[in-house]
């Protein structure tokens, strides 16, 4: 098949490591898709800062014009927040190319808007790394579970303040130094008060609350509550009841007099020692999902930081573009070199 062009917007955290693993990976990642992901640009806002990794030549600061090249087929968005990212979303996704991204802040607000125009155009939108970093979690609800009906979803969701929260516990270290070393371990929004205020959460809840229940939850209809006043004498009086303290997103179904409706809430909550989430500890994430017929499901994992988040949008990525060859499936088991089996002898 033909090369498929992609286009990668902001060279941060992930950009860094899904530009990596796209030209350390291109044989595997063609084998799997059927034909190369050719990358056709990268933008970034300061073209004078030193980048490692990338052949300068395809660096450019204007995003709008790499989206609207013919060569380019997917849209890679690792920009955040709304703009510029949903009017260069909305292009390519006008323009017939299907997009991925981890703009949770952009999916609660406006992916009614965006989900309509992949429909109309019949793209692809595809935002697993928007939510839990590497963890599986879009797919499944939105595909594995399409076939049940989903009650509750609950959990870590944020991997700066379970960092911090974890670390304060841990250690009684004061809240301020744990931040800074979370914004150098690359797991911090770029600004830090998204994620120690819950906006970050609120999102990622919005996001959930949509797919499971099959609604429309925006990051403004979540209850929030941060971290930021979170001290060690909380972490005290929290031991003395034998738990700890994290911060919860919890997504449910309830019954209102009657009436069933949605509440999405995100708030630092006491966790018995005991309980799954309290062992979650560092950047990790873990989310909890109730679903009629098949009962209780969890899915761990690393909730932040390049490479982790990288490798949800590669899959994306590795979707998106199955989707244009061989009507979705991958390489015929013929075209398909894989590893050969070792002989016993051999291990
Ligand atoms: N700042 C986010 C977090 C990054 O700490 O969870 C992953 O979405």
């Amino acid at each position: 098949s033909r090369p498929i062009g992609v286009a990668v917007l902001g060279m941060g955290n992930v950009g860094t490591e899904v530009v990596r693993i796209l030209t350390e990976k291109a044989a595997d990642l063609q084998a799997r898709i059927g034909a190369p992901l050719e990358l056709r640009g990268v933008a970034v806002r300061d073209l004078s800062k030193e980048r490692k990794g990338v052949d300068r030549a395809l660096l450019t600061d204007d995003p709008m014009a790499l989206v609207q090249r013919d060569d380019v087929d997917l849209v890679v968005e690792l920009l955040g927040g709304i703009k510029p990212a949903r009017k260069l979303i909305l292009a390519a996704l006008e323009g017939g190319k299907s997009v991925v991204t981890a703009n949770k802040a952009l999916m609660a607000e406006h992916s009614g808007e965006l989900s309509k125009a992949a429909e109309d155009h019949r793209v692809d939108l595809y935002f697993e790394a928007a939510v839990a970093g590497a963890i599986p979690v879009i797919r499944p609800l939105t595909q594995s579970l399409a076939g049940d009906s989903v009650n509750r979803v609950a959990g870590i969701v944020n991997g700066t303040t379970n960092f911090i929260l974890s670390e304060m516990a841990e250690s009684g270290a004061g809240y301020g130094k744990v931040l800074a070393e979370a914004g150098r371990l690359g797991y911090a929004e770029a600004d830090p008060t998204a994620d120690v205020e819950g906006y970050d959460a609120a999102s990622k809840a919005a996001i959930l609350a949509s797919i499971a229940f099959h609604s429309r939850v925006t990051a403004s209809e979540v209850h929030r509550e941060g971290i930021t006043g979170i001290s060690a004498k909380d972490f005290d009086a929290a031991k003395k009841f034998d738990c700890t303290i994290k911060l919860l997103a919890i997504c449910e179904r309830i019954d209102v007099d009657g009436e069933q409706k949605i509440s999405a809430r995100v708030y630092p909550a006491l966790v018995p020692l005991d309980h799954p989430l309290a062992t979650v500890n560092g950047a990790f994430n873990a989310v909890a999902v109730e679903a009629e017929n098949a009962g209780r499901l969890m899915f761990y994992g690393q909730g932040a930081g390049g490479a982790p988040t990288a490798s949800a949008v590669l899959g994306d990525l590795v979707m998106a573009a199955r989707n244009r060859v061989f009507h979705g499936r991958g390489p015929l088991e013929s075209t398909y070199a894989g590893l050969p089996v070792a002989s016993i002898d051999e291990v």
